[in-house]
């Protein structure tokens, strides 16, 4: 059994040195001008060079999301300390790159798409092999409740250099919240136009070089990555005299997004100051309780300073948001435990977190109980039908 080979501490004096690998995962908190905070990794690793014996080989790997050029500051910081010390230990670092999403780590971690090891030293990536390979080669027994993934080949190992390694990190999460952000982009003209953003998705989707995923238009991303690491991406570029409009609009469409379903509210309601919203799901995306950067938040805040008064639910995700608001917001929201709560005297429903639960909700109570009968879908994930037979009329996003 794995548990019984797996020990906890929260010192270093317990911490066991006798590994061949040694993972850095400490966060990366982003600071006031957007760039990633390293400062944890490098306690880390100045930690693990100040216990490192003589006569040691170890490989330190950092699997945190750092800005370009942490691994050889790393490196750096490991070597220095060892000479300070007078330590003759031969140290190698790789860069190890994560690509879980939060609520998947354990299936996105035993399935994976690609395995990234970025490293100068042979030696370094053929540990690093060795460390993967029942991923590599998936001879693994699934565990309960995480069943082999049907389509996955074995996922291939991509060794490089570290810089281009923390790079394929940033890179990833920038092109997925561009990708969002484009048909959320494309969304807006839908609205215009009178066509309907689905079918776009899917019609644009099943191209092979596009690909159907990360396609769902919405109220825009949030979450604790890919604000940050678009914001660490343009702080790199900056620190290189290098624009990046294409990131940078990104960010721009996604704060944009929220502000664009408050004044679809204001327009349908003829205003939205002295009228209840009733919000669904204050997560910023389902199965998780992390309201960090969530867009269902950040519209319960316009929307407050616009004057309207909230009814707000999530499954596991109030309390959060309760700590997260502020004194002055709050007076202003109500946290209901019922999510049909919600719709008491509520000029307008706004789904903000496609929770499943919420396909369950009986609609035509709702519908009695609001005071106008209008559902904004912001994530698109009513079926129109459903929700016209309650007699509430239907608003999806580019729809
Ligand atoms: C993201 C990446 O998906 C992971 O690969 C990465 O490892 C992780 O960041 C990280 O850097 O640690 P996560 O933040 O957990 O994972 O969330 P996602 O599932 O990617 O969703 C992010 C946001 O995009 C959510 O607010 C979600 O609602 C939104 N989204 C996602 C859309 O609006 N439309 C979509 O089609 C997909």
């Amino acid at each position: 059994m794995a548990k019984e080979r797996l020990t906890f501490t929260s010192s270093w004096d317990e911490f066991d040195l006798q590994t061949d690998i040694v993972m850095i995962a400490v966060g990366t908190p982003a600071k006031t001008n957007g760039e990633a905070n390293t400062h944890y990794v490098e306690e880390a690793a100045r930690s693990i060079a100040e216990r490192l014996q003589d006569g040691a080989q170890y490989t330190v790997v950092v699997k945190s999301t750092v800005p370009i050029g942490t691994n050889r500051r790393v490196e750096h910081i490991i070597r220095r300390t060892l000479q300070e010390r007078g330590v003759n230990a031969k140290v190698f670092v790789a860069s190890n790159p994560e690509f879980l999403r939060e609520g998947w780590a354990l299936y996105d971690c035993f399935y994976p798409d690609r395995i990234i090891i970025g490293a100068e030293d042979p030696e370094a990536v053929e540990m690093m092999r060795r460390l993967y390979r029942p991923l590599l080669e998936q001879t693994f027994e699934p565990f309960e409740g995480i069943p082999r993934r049907e389509e996955s080949g074995l996922p291939p190992l991509i060794t490089t250099d570290p810089v281009s390694a923390e790079m394929i990190k940033y890179a990833a999460n920038a092109f997925l919240a561009l990708k969002i952000s484009f048909i959320n982009e494309i969304a807006g003209l839908c609205e215009k136009v009178g066509s309907d953003v689905t079918e776009v998705a899917r019609g644009i989707g099943l191209d092979s070089r596009i690909g159907p995923r990360f396609l769902n238009a919405g109220i825009g991303w949030g979450g604790s990555c890919f604000p940050k690491d678009t914001a660490a991406l343009l702080a790199v570029g900056k620190e290189h005299n290098y624009e990046m409009p294409i990131v940078e609009a990104a960010r721009k469409v996604n704060e944009l997004q929220r502000l664009r379903v408050v004044e679809r509210l204001q327009s349908l309601l003829k205003g939205v100051r002295g009228r209840t919203i009733g919000v669904l799901g204050l997560a910023f995306k389902p199965h998780t309780d992390d309201v960090r950067e969530s867009p269902a938040l950040d519209i319960i805040r316009i929307l407050v300073e616009r004057g309207a008064h909230v009814r707000a639910h999530d499954p596991v995700a109030m309390d959060n948001a309760r700590a997260a608001l502020t004194d002055e917001e709050l007076q202003e929201v109500t946290f209901v435990h019922d999510p049909h709560n919600v719709a008491d005297g509520a000029h307008a429903l706004l789904l903000a977190t496609e929770w499943p639960q919420y396909r369950m909700l009986d609609l035509l109570t709702m519908a009695q109980r609001m005071a106008f009968p209008l559902v904004l879908d912001g994530r698109n994930m009513f079926r129109v039908e459903d929700v016209e037979k309650a007699g509430i009329t239907y608003v999806g996003v580019g729809k």
